[in-house]
């Protein structure tokens, strides 16, 4: 039988042991597609002493994963470290820099530094592959840079963050507020401690680059991307895109536009009946939409041990095979440049909701102030008087002389128009709070 693919792997958390599973059970099914068996035969992990659920005595160890990534030992570096810096950047820039190939599960790192990394694999020939970066299980990496490689995308969009639809999907159907839904997502250990890097949408902005750039050959840069979180979504929103045949996910989008590659995260109310609207609890979709092509949704676990492990043994089974594409579907030099998505000049339709003061003329002076952005509304509806999160406490039996929420949508127009209009009613004084915007993905 050929050699073995030798593997160094650093860090053995979630991810990393449960490679060591899949690699050992795997063995057989690996050789007769690769027809040679892959091997772990170093590690490296921060504690040499703490328990783990794989036998330490099998695998050499390594305090410095550096050490490890530049050994003469490993064919191929496994990073599973996780973080934007070091040691993983050094571990992955020092094994392709000896013309290790490498495989990470990181899209801190690759968001981050993935141009260069890209870049230094390239010179050195070797393959950079990183399925488990986005969307854990779901092979849509490979997807794009290899299945859909002859296609011309118009668009890309999906949910890229199992928490924060967890979170959406638990406040639609238990009728919680989404403090307390985010609080059983921690007990449940679907959140972190600190959830704001989940729910403000700077985890599926990182996983957004890494696809626009597959996507549409974008250098990755997620400080380009217009970030909006899902604090803000009350059940009233929820029940009011229920109502209008919608349901509200946070979205990750990458979409060609006449000003060039717009990429966003933000809530999105998308058709009820749409593929990507089934999707509930903490699985991740993303939905292709490309030329000629009715539109494509993956979907699958988004995180996990084995579902993220086995994104990782498939592209180690690749370079195991010697298969070595460029880690971005073309060459890093032919990445072009990102510009900050211009939102200004989003173009879509708006679910509009605010808390109108109940007294004489503030719906003329409202629908004075869209028109004057020329903003048509596609629907309008009044409810009755409001609690402090826009939904009826009392049923709504009628007007309480407080504020009355009223709901819009409207028909598409531009993000630039629809902020106009906000802060002209708002300087009018004939709402209170501030208006709730949440923008429609159409199929
Ligand atoms: N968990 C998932 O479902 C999932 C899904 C998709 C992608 N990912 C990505 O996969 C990567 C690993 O995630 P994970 O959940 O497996 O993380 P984890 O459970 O926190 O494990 C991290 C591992 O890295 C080791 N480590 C951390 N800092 C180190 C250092 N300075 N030197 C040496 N070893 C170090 C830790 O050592 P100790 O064990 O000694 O502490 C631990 O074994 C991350 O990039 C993450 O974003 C994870």
């Amino acid at each position: 039988m050929a050699e073995p693919l030798k593997v160094g792997l650093a860090g053995l958390g979630t991810v990393g042991t449960a490679v060591v599973h899949l690699i050992e059970r795997g063995r057989d099914k690996i050789v007769a597609r690769c027809g040679r068996p892959i091997e772990v035969v170093a590690i490296s992990a921060r504690s040499r002493s703490k328990k783990r659920d794989i036998d330490l005595k099998k695998y050499r160890w390594f305090g410095d994963p550096v050490a490890l990534a530049g050994d003469a030992s490993i064919d191929v570096l496994v990073e599973l470290m996780g973080g934007a810096g070091d040691p993983a950047k050094r571990a992955v820039e020092t094994a392709l820099a000896a013309g290790k190939p490498v495989v990470t599960a990181n899209k801190a790192l690759l968001a981050r530094h993935g141009q260069k990394l890209a870049a230094l694999a390239e010179r050195h020939k070797v393959a950079l592959n990183f399925e488990a970066s986005v969307a854990g299980g779901i092979p849509i990496v490979k997807t794009l840079r290899e299945g859909l490689s002859g296609d011309r995308f118009n668009r890309i969009y999906g949910i890229l963050n199992g928490t924060c639809n967890y979170i959406l999907t638990h406040m639609e159907q238990d009728r919680l507020a989404f403090d307390a839904c985010l609080r059983n997502a921690q007990a449940l250990g679907y959140a972190e401690a600190d959830p704001s890097f989940d729910v403000e949408g700077h985890d599926t902005a990182q996983k957004l680059s890494i696809l626009a750039s597959l996507a549409f050959g974008t250098r990755l840069d997620p400080g380009a991307i217009y970030v909006e979180g899902i604090s803000s979504i009350t059940l009233a929103d929820l029940d009011a895109a229920a109502e209008l045949g919608y349901r509200v996910k946070l979205l990750g989008v990458a979409v060609k536009t006449d000003a060039g590659i717009e990429q966003r995260v933000h809530p999105t109310m998308v058709p009820r009946e749409s593929a990507i609207a089934q999707v509930m609890g903490v699985t991740n979709a993303v939905t292709i939409d490309a030329e000629g092509l009715a539109p494509i949704t993956l979907v699958g676990p988004g995180a996990g041990g084995m579902a993220t492990a086995s994104a990782v043994v498939a592209d180690l089974a690749d370079i195991a095979a010697g298969v070595c594409a460029p880690p971005f579907g073309r060459p890093s030099a032919r990445m072009v440049a990102t510009r900050k998505a211009p939102m200004q000049h989003h173009e879509g339709g708006y679910y509009i909701r605010l808390l109108a003061r109940d007294r004489p003329g503030t719906a003329a002076t409202i629908a004075r102030r869209l028109a004057q952005q020329n903003i048509s509304l596609e629907s309008i509806v009044q409810r009755h008087s409001a609690g402090p999160d826009g939904t009826v406490p009392d049923g709504g039996t009628g007007r309480s002389g407080g504020s009355v929420p009223v709901i819009m949508i409207t028909y598409a127009t531009s993000e630039d128009a629809v902020r106009k209009a906000l802060v002209a009613v708002r300087r009018d004084r004939v709402i209170s709070g501030r208006p709730q915007v949440i923008r429609i993905e159409k199929n």
